[in-house]
């Protein structure tokens, strides 16, 4: 009898504690791109009962902001009150009631935040929250076993503010320089590395928090031979609704001049760097398509673009919009890298430290491939950054965000070491 009960005692214990002590060395999430709004998609598998739910990826997006007024069922829903611990790491001092009935996103005695839609920029003003969220973990190579944050923190938010986003997206998934944001959460929950990667393709993509090896098939590891820079911080934020002093959750480089063909395009170089009022400056956003190019750095680049290309015998056609600058894809052949088209060049902190633009990341095949368009768009005058590097410009190079360090270390294009994005093994055995 009492034999019995201690391989009982065994049998339920066990399990238990071999979940508490796994330590997952990373985790990550799988990405894929929704072809009509060319937003990139992550599933996060959240609540109790556990449901998996889409996301749009926003990397310099400040948290996880979630539709909470339709269908939001779970017994772990918390809402954070305030003066908490949870409403300081959020830096959320407002404190405020709800006048209907309490439900998620309505509680009495809760601290707000501004879950912000970076598509079409709108802010409105949410409950913070936490809830539970289940993980896939990671050796770097294969998919490990699901891990749980219990307390993971997050804003809810009005349907409306899902206007704008890929059919299915409930919120977005901010990847930002914040506290709150997925990456710090995930590092604080298991004493990991503060960094992540965000490998994107126009397929299947992934991200990765944690510290790598990151290896694709064929048994490539891009976190070797990264190329870093430093990241910058913008004192000023460029959410579309933000109190005074708040920096920028957003990932800034500095780039120094840009280069095509190798040869330098004059710019006027004042919109480089980011004023007082935090304006100008080069960042990285997966929110939007494309780069975007202040107006006269737009025009210096396509009219160098254009030249280099004419020296190359490509000859230029009409526009298709969204781009303004397309070719005739007669002339061009393809490499291993993309259309054979000049090579853009983006200079960072020193002549040698140079990220790398090629065919593949710089034009875009449209009208059954008779024609490639420079994947560059025209942001206007009085831009608030002057260069935003859009999605297409990151598919299939591996970024690894080093928030500690605050640098960012680049893959270059991994055609180049024979593998993609789409790569990495996520198909687990379980
Ligand atoms: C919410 O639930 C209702 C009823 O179960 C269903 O018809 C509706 O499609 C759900 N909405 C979402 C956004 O899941
Ligand atoms: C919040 O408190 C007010 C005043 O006591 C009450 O009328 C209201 O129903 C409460 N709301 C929630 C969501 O509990
Ligand atoms: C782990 O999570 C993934 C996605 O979040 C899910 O598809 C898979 O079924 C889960 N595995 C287990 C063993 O629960
Ligand atoms: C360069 O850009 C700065 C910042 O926008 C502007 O103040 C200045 O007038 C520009 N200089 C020239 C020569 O266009
Ligand atoms: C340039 O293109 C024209 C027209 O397609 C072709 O006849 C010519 O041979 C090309 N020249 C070079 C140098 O490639
Ligand atoms: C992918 O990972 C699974 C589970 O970890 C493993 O069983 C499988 O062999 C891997 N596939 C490849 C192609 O390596």
């Amino acid at each position: 009898m009492y034999n019995l009960f201690i391989l009982l005692l065994l049998f339920f214990i066990a399990p238990s504690l071999a979940k508490q002590s796994f330590r997952p060395k990373a985790l990550f999430l799988p990405v894929t791109k929704d072809s009509s709004t060319l937003q990139y998609i992550t599933q996060i598998t959240e609540r109790t009962p556990l449901l998996p739910l889409n996301f749009v990826l926003d990397l310099g997006g400040q948290f996880q902001w979630v539709d909470c007024d339709q269908n939001y069922s779970s017994s772990t829903y918390r809402p954070a009150r305030c003066r908490s611990a949870q409403c300081s790491l959020a830096r959320a001092t407002g404190c405020g009631d709800c006048f209907s009935s309490p439900k998620p996103g309505c509680n009495n005695n809760t601290c707000g935040v501004l879950p912000d839609n970076t598509v079409t920029r709108t802010a409105t003003s949410g409950e913070l929250a936490e809830d539970v969220v289940s993980i896939q973990s990671t050796n770097g190579f294969n998919p490990g076993q699901n891990v749980t944050v219990s307390r993971f923190l997050f804003s809810c938010a009005p349907t409306f503010l899902l206007q704008g986003l890929a059919k299915g997206a409930s919120g977005m998934a901010g990847l930002g320089r914040t506290k709150i944001a997925l990456p710090s959460q995930f590092a604080s929950a298991f004493s990991f590395h503060r960094k992540f990667a965000i490998c994107l393709s126009s397929s299947n993509g992934v991200v990765f928090f944690g510290d790598g090896p990151y290896v694709f098939l064929p048994n490539i590891d891009a976190s070797q031979s990264l190329t870093f820079t430093p990241l910058i911080k913008n004192p000023v934020s460029t959410a579309s609704a933000f109190s005074q002093g708040e920096s920028s959750a957003e990932y800034f480089i500095g780039v120094k001049s840009i280069k095509i063909d190798e040869k330098v395009v004059s710019l006027n170089t004042s919109l480089l760097s980011i004023n007082s009022n935090g304006i100008g400056g080069t960042k990285i956003s997966t929110v939007n398509p494309y780069t975007v190019l202040e107006a006269s750095i737009f025009k210096a680049v396509t009219d160098a673009f254009i030249k280099a290309s004419a020296s190359r015998n490509i000859t230029r056609v009409g526009s298709v919009a969204p781009f303004e600058v397309c070719f005739s894809s007669e002339n061009v052949f393809g490499t291993r890298l993309g259309a054979a088209v000049p090579t853009i060049e983006l200079v960072l902190q020193n002549e040698e430290t140079i990220w790398r633009i090629f065919g593949a990341n710089s034009v875009v095949s449209v009208n059954d491939d008779k024609v490639l368009c420079l994947g560059f768009v025209n942001g206007g005058e009085n831009t608030r950054t002057s260069i935003v590097i859009g999605g297409y410009q990151v598919e299939n190079n591996l970024l690894q965000f080093d928030l500690a360090a605050s640098r960012l270390g680049f893959s270059s294009l991994l055609f180049g070491r024979r593998t993609t994005c789409a790569n990495f093994n996520t198909t687990s055995t379980a």
